[in-house]
């Protein structure tokens, strides 16, 4: 495969040091690499393959010759640069929320939609961390039986609030008192509803996002969904409580054996031994783990699952690099 120039936009933050180490763990053809952050960071080096390679400052003339640009540094960012990358030719993998639901920008999971891909006008955009966990479990069980409604409630790791999350916790833990607050409470032994800001509906961002998102990855706007997303004290990855109504019936002998010959999917359920998927077992792991299946007997064609993953990696960095990966394959 031929080799890219690559650069990581953000890749000082949580994101962008993941996806450093991924392009690396999967051997991705990387022939130059470029990373980018604020001023601030100009003095670091990230390892990568052996050899330490300097964080330079974002400026539009760094996307010059560059064929994949990851960028995971926020909205705003996004916004501003990643046409800039376009012009300059560069397939951009946007891991922000910015261009998720423009309806010229394909949202990919690779497990999910992986055609999506190449109706790309040079953006890509990785899907918000609790969606693609959810949709990687539930899109063999949709195609078989069709799911008419969804109710999830989210346990989101702080990481998934970037570094200035994971230092509240850490400084809260070690009853630090100066640090920088990215949660308006204390999250060390507690849990937060609010994941991002209200909107007047009374949802939050992730909740909204979590909702139009699977619509739009399933490209499929009858399913119903709802949503609420909690923070937790939690370093390593997100958890989900879903609960499904399909269309048909199901065995749940046949869910089973679905779920376990789904790609990226990893059934942990045996009860008897205590066994189900954990935020801490499932951290570093690119899976997505599945467990605590049962039918819901309050409604028809009910069904109870619990679903995690670690949203650094198959949340964010894993699934950018699966679309590149996927993206060189087919074009
Ligand atoms: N954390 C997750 O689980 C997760 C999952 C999916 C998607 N995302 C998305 O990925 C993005 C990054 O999240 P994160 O958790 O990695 O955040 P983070 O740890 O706070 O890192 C932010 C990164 O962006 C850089 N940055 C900020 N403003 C910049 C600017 N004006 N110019 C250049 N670089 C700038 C920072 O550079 P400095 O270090 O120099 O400040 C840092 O490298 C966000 O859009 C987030 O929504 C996050």
């Amino acid at each position: 495969m031929k080799l890219q120039d690559v650069v990581v936009v953000g890749a000082t933050g949580l994101v962008g040091r993941k996806i450093v180490q991924v392009l690396e763990e999967r051997n991705f053809p990387v022939a130059r690499l470029r990373l980018l952050a604020t001023e601030r960071s100009i003095g670091k080096s990230l390892d990568f393959k052996g050899k330490g390679h300097p964080v330079e400052k974002l400026e539009a003339r760094c996307f010059h010759g560059i064929e994949i640009a990851f960028f995971s540094a926020g909205s705003a960012v996004s916004k501003e640069f990643v046409p800039l990358a376009v012009q300059a030719g560069s397939l951009v993998i946007d891991n922000s929320s910015a261009f998720r639901m423009d309806p010229h920008v394909p949202l990919v999971v690779p497990e999910v939609n992986p055609r999506q891909i190449m109706f790309n006008k040079g953006i890509i955009a990785n899907p918000n961390c609790s969606t693609i966990q959810m949709v990687v479990a539930l899109k063999p069980l949709h195609e078989r039986w069709k799911i008419r409604r969804i109710v999830v409630s989210t346990y989101q790791s702080v990481t998934g609030a970037g570094k200035k999350g994971a230092d509240q916790l850490e400084a809260e833990m070690e009853k630090r008192n100066a640090y920088e607050k990215q949660f308006p409470h204390p999250i060390a032994l507690n849990c937060l509803p609010q994941v991002d800001e209200f909107y007047e509906d009374g949802y939050s961002r992730e909740e909204h996002k979590m909702i139009n998102e699977t619509k739009k990855i399933f490209g499929d706007d009858t399913i119903k969904v709802t949503a609420t997303c909690v923070r937790v004290p939690v370093f390593g990855g997100h958890s989900e409580s879903v609960n499904l109504e399909f269309e048909r019936p199901f065995d749940i002998r046949e869910v089973r054996e679905a779920l376990q010959q789904a790609p990226g999917v990893c059934v942990q359920d045996d009860i008897s031994r205590s066994v189900y998927p954990m935020a801490i077992s499932a951290h570093d792991h690119d899976g997505v783990f599945v467990g605590r299946l049962r039918r819901d007997e309050s409604v028809r064609n009910g069904l109870n699952l619990w679903i995690v993953a670690d949203n650094l990696r198959k949340g964010a960095a894993t699934n950018a690099v699966q679309i590149a990966e996927e993206w060189l394959k087919r074009k």
